[in-house]
């Protein structure tokens, strides 16, 4: 029998997310998600602001931020490292990378797999443990991009539901790992003197806390990622930054709604990447979600006004 959620459902412009559906067990994470409703309204709820205008069908959704600033990075000739490279996401990227002429990728995983062209490295890595992230670094001392896409989603409702064990983990997969990983190797991309950068890939998820720990981790990666921008720019260090709201990936396999390809993710990743931009903005989702972080809480989060 389900207990009974302490939310209600949430309804932001074309995002209406039930947090109760959010998460209903399995172990890759959020098994249930709800239907992205598309039913914008013209301004915020109980506000006269502007919500984004809407994508239409003969404009593709493409809002990465495509900013022509320094420094920029491109896969041809570049030494790339994936996290979580056997996920459905991190899989594209390994392509991806080598369809742009990357010289060599290292796939890296928890259990690593065969790739069928040799400049895919199979390497092994558990961003938890820092002795792996120690051996990764030593070992593929020669990376000029790291890709910190490995991740993963607790499998109960709500900040004040899950275990001690589901927050340590979370924080330790979606937070620490990327984090120690871009700090490990920062020295060396640092010192290449150009041409280097970091991806971190959050989630719109950053922007809507209705995923409890997840959403956390992924609004802490966001500010971890500022910060290291920040750090990192003297050095000529690109580090980017990504939202998006459903994949079509393992992660969001019941999930109801639209998703974004995870091709066109990537796609859209290294377009900013290579036109050096900061932040990717994936999906309407995101968009949205970007637009909320300067809109009245009682407008992102209705049931607030509704309280009163
Ligand atoms: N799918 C979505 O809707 C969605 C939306 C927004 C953001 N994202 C983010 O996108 C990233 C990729 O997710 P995905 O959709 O590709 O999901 P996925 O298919 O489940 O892949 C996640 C990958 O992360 C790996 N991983 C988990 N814990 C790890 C650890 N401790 N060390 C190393 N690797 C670990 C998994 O490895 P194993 O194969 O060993 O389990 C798996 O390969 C994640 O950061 C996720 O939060 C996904």
């Amino acid at each position: 029998m389900t207990s009974p959620s302490p939310w209600q459902p949430l309804t932001l412009g074309r995002l209406e997310l039930d947090p109760a559906t959010l998460f209903a067990g399995g172990a890759r994470g959020y098994t249930d998600y709800p239907t992205l409703t598309p039913a914008c309204p013209s301004t915020w709820p109980g506000s006269a602001s502007p919500m984004p205008a809407p994508a239409t069908p003969s404009q593709p959704i493409r809002t990465s931020h495509l900013q022509e600033t320094h420094p920029m990075t491109s896969l041809n000739g570049a030494v790339v490292l994936v996290t979580g490279a056997n996920g459905g996401i991190g899989g594209h990227f390994v392509r991806e990378a080598l369809a742009r002429g990357a010289a060599k990728i290292y796939a890296t995983a928890r259990s690593p797999r065969e790739w069928d062209d040799e400049r895919v490295v199979p390497l092994t890595l558990d961003v938890t443990d820092p002795a792996s992230i120690r051996a990764a670094v030593e070992h593929a001392s020669d990376v000029t991009v790291l890709i910190n896409n490995a991740g993963s989603s607790p499998s109960t409702p709500g900040i004040l539901s899950h275990t001690d064990e589901e927050i340590r983990a979370n924080v330790e997969t979606n937070f620490l790992g990327p984090l120690f990983l871009a700090r490990a190797f920062a020295p060396a991309l640092s010192a290449a003197g150009g041409n280097t950068a970091i991806i971190d890939i959050h989630s719109a998820l950053s922007w809507y806390a209705v995923a409890g720990i997840y959403s956390a981790t992924k609004a802490a990666l966001w500010s971890a990622t500022n910060s290291l921008r920040l750090e990192l720019q003297p050095a000529g260090v690109q580090v980017v930054g990504v939202h998006v709201g459903y994949v079509d990936t393992a992660m969001a396999a019941r999930a109801e709604g639209p998703k974004v390809d995870p091709a066109d993710l990537v796609d859209q990743v290294f377009a900013t990447l290579e036109a050096g931009g900061y932040e990717v903005l994936a999906d309407d989702t995101s968009v949205q979600l970007r637009a909320g972080l300067s809109a009245p809480l009682e407008a992102v989060y209705p049931q607030l006004a509704a309280g009163r």
